[in-house]
């Protein structure tokens, strides 16, 4: 069992011209508590790798500290912080049959014949690599994607470490099997109860498999939330857009006093021009947006907040907009419209499973508006 915490951590190496400028991992500070599947995810070259790397003991620390259970670790060699990674490529030694690949690591360190079968076996068991084929003694090129990455996942049990660290372990797996795959970890961190940090630029896998969430970029750290958090409250932009599929809508507009309401007023991307789409703010966010007032903000709204007028009984005036319809994609049980508003490409999840709408038609929308988020157009962090 372990806490792990990171404490002003950066890594920073070797640039172009052999100087240490290369900053990968930018002042990381966060805790990881016992127990906590806590999920690490950004886009490709955002230091989340690197970070495992950092706790695994695989990467120097360039700068700060990281303790496991209290103890800085580092200086420890990574054969004695008692952590296992597994990573995507499986990384199974290939003449060896799947029983010995889980039981080599524990042989180097002189455990105890029955003791490596009795790991090795509830191991198997619990992977399922005994039933309904016993895949024990066979070589790794013999199984599938899914029973390799078994077997990984086994190598690292036997060991009983005190955390185990996950790098983008499904990657290599077909779409089935990484659903399927996911829920076998979920269920593994139930069972062995111990601290996991998995690593991942699957944002599905973040939202379904995390206590918490770390999103990374560029080396710095978005936001540290629960997954339901981090999708109704993203911080910034960055986050809000990368969390969510199909991705947030968002539109370039000025907050604008009419009458006695709040209106948001969309405008081109560039500036001035005016759109036609224009939504009265529910009172909680105008509250917020008044000091917004003759401002540039961005409306980010998720495509399952916009549907249908033709779907909507007595939608209110202020939260209708046109826009055409671009695309249709039934989904069996839901339908993702492609429109445009002229100014902005918006994606809506009508929850009609058939839609009487045709394409090259316009089209109204409702918002809605509670569910609406305000970025500041400037410094792209959250208002509301
Ligand atoms: N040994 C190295 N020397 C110099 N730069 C490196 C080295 N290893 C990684 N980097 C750089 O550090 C940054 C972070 O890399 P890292 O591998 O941690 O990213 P990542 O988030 O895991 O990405 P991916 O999703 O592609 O695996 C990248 O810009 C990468 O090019
Ligand atoms: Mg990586």
């Amino acid at each position: 069992m372990a806490k792990v915490v990171i404490e002003h951590v950066y890594k920073i190496y070797d640039g172009e011209k052999g100087r240490p400028d290369k900053v990968a991992v930018d002042d990381a500070h966060f805790e990881i508590e016992d127990r906590e599947f806590m999920v690490l995810v950004g886009p490709s070259g955002c230091g989340k790798t690197t970070t495992l790397r950092m706790i695994a003991g695989l990467e120097e620390i360039s700068r700060g500290k990281i303790y496991i259970d209290g103890k800085v670790i580092n200086d420890v060699p990574p054969k004695d912080r008692d952590i296992a990674m597994v990573f995507q490529n499986y990384a199974l030694y290939p003449h060896m049959s799947v029983y010995k690949n889980m039981a080599f690591g524990l042989q180097l360190r002189k455990v105890a014949q029955s003791e490596i079968d009795r790991r090795v076996m509830d191991a198997a068991k619990i992977l399922g690599l005994t039933h309904p084929d016993n895949l024990l003694e066979r070589k790794p090129k013999a199984l599938s994607g899914g029973q390799r990455q078994r077997v990984a996942l086994g190598r690292a049990i036997v060991r009983q470490p005190k955390a185990f660290l996950f790098d983008e372990p499904l990657s290599n797996l077909d779409a089935k099997m990484r659903v399927e795959m996911r829920t076998e970890i979920s269920k593994l961190h139930l069972r062995l109860n111990s601290t996991m940090i998995y690593v991942t630029h699957d944002q599905v896998e973040a939202m379904t498999m995390a206590d918490r969430i770390v999103v990374m970029k560029d080396g710095k750290i978005q936001q540290l939330a629960e997954p339901l958090t981090i999708y109704n409250q993203p911080a910034n932009l960055f986050v809000a857009g990368f969390i969510g599929s199909p991705p947030m809508n968002f539109l370039h507009g000025i907050i604008v006093k009419k009458n006695n309401s709040i209106v948001f007023e969309e405008r081109s991307k560039e500036g001035a021009l005016p759109g036609p789409v224009a939504l009265t703010l529910d009172d909680e966010h105008a509250r917020k947006l008044a000091p917004y007032e003759n401002k540039n903000v961005v409306l980010g709204i998720r495509p399952e907040n916009l549907e249908d007028k033709l779907y909507v009984s007595d939608p209110d005036p202020g939260s209708i907009f046109e826009s055409t319809l671009e695309v249709l994609e039934p989904m069996g049980a839901e339908t993702y419209l492609y429109l445009n508003t002229g100014h902005h490409s918006i994606i809506a999840r009508s929850q009609q499973v058939q839609t009487k709408n045709e394409v090259g038609h316009p089209i109204s929308l409702v918002a809605d508006m509670k569910k609406a988020r305000f970025f500041d157009t400037a410094t792209e962090n959250l208002i509301a």
